[in-house]
């Protein structure tokens, strides 16, 4: 187990997995550019931890405990002291490229750094430092303090000693680890995004509401969630980013991203966490 990890960007995604590493015993620093994404990163952790309680999973006493093992920081210098890093900031392919160019130069030799993109290649991020064997694919789902499962991506020289000290830390975390290949998309999204696309060609095709295509798709397959909605929770900036990796990557026209989601994304509609996207919030 490392004792110290390092989670860079405090948005929705490393908001999460600072929560379960620090609630599985571990010191984690939260570092992010933006003050109040930290701020606001502490108060949903802390609501989070109560809704946990009230459920009990957690007790009470415990809540203190976890939210003194994190820290808050804006420098990325704060990733000195991990062993394990793992990177949450936005999906955008040059974003990443800097931060582990800028990383490798910070990290303890021996650290494992890994990053949680849904998308974007892990030999490319790998290929930005000296030490491509201890760079992988950590890909948690949202929301992170209860989804089970973890995509762990290996990138081409991805050690063997990496990839098994990350499944068996994701094991420890109370997680599924599920080893996947280095694709655009990898798994999850290879099949999440096509689906989420589609219900929004439905909305600008008029095919139907924002309300009948979620009900279709609960009522009619099962899911918790409608795809709008989903799209929504995952953010719609995220959605168009990852589309664009798949479209570029793997050149197939069927993964082009509907216009209306550029549009929304254009007039800053990006879900739940700007407040406004296919439905108001
Ligand atoms: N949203 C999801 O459902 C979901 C699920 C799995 C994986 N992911 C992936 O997780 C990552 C983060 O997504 P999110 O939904 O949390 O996004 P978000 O927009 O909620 O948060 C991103 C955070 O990164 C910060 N950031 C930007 N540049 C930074 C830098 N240079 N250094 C440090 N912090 C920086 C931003 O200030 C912001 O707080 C993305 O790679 C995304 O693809 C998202």
């Amino acid at each position: 187990m490392p004792e110290q990890v390092a989670v860079i960007g405090a948005g929705q995604m490393g908001n999460g997995i600072a929560h379960v590493f620090a609630q599985s015993g571990l010191e984690v620093t939260m570092i992010d550019v933006s003050p109040k994404a930290l701020s606001r990163a502490r108060t949903v952790i802390a609501a989070n931890l109560d809704r946990q309680i009230k459920k009990g999973a957690l007790q009470s006493a415990d809540k203190d405990a976890v939210l003194a093992r994190i820290k808050s920081e804006q420098a990325l210098d704060a990733a000195e002291a991990a062993s394990l890093v793992v990177e949450a900031a936005t999906e955008n392919r040059d974003l990443k490229f800097k931060i582990f160019s800028d990383l490798d130069a910070v990290a303890r030799s021996g650290a494992i750094l890994a990053t949680n993109t849904s998308s974007i290649s892990i030999t490319e991020i790998a290929a930005r430092t000296k030490r491509p064997e201890s760079v992988i694919g950590m890909h948690f789902m949202n929301p992170v303090p209860v989804m089970q499962l973890v995509e762990v991506i290996r990138g081409l020289a991805t050690s063997d000693d990496t990839t098994a000290r990350v499944l068996e830390l994701t094991k420890t975390i109370g997680k599924t680890p599920v080893e996947v290949r280095d694709y655009p998309g990898f798994v999850a999204n290879r099949i999440l995004m096509p689906m989420i696309n589609e219900a929004v060609y439905c909305v600008m095709e008029g095919v139907g509401t924002v309300e009948s295509i979620d009900t279709v798709m609960k009522l009619g397959m099962n899911h918790p969630m409608g795809p709008l909605a989903l799209a929504d929770f995952i953010g719609l900036d995220t959605c168009l980013a990852i589309l664009e990796v798949m479209h570029d990557g793997l050149g197939d026209p069927k993964y082009r991203p509907c216009p209306l989601l550029r549009t929304y994304v254009a007039a800053g509609w990006l879900g739940r966490k700007s407040k406004r996207g296919f439905y108001a919030y």
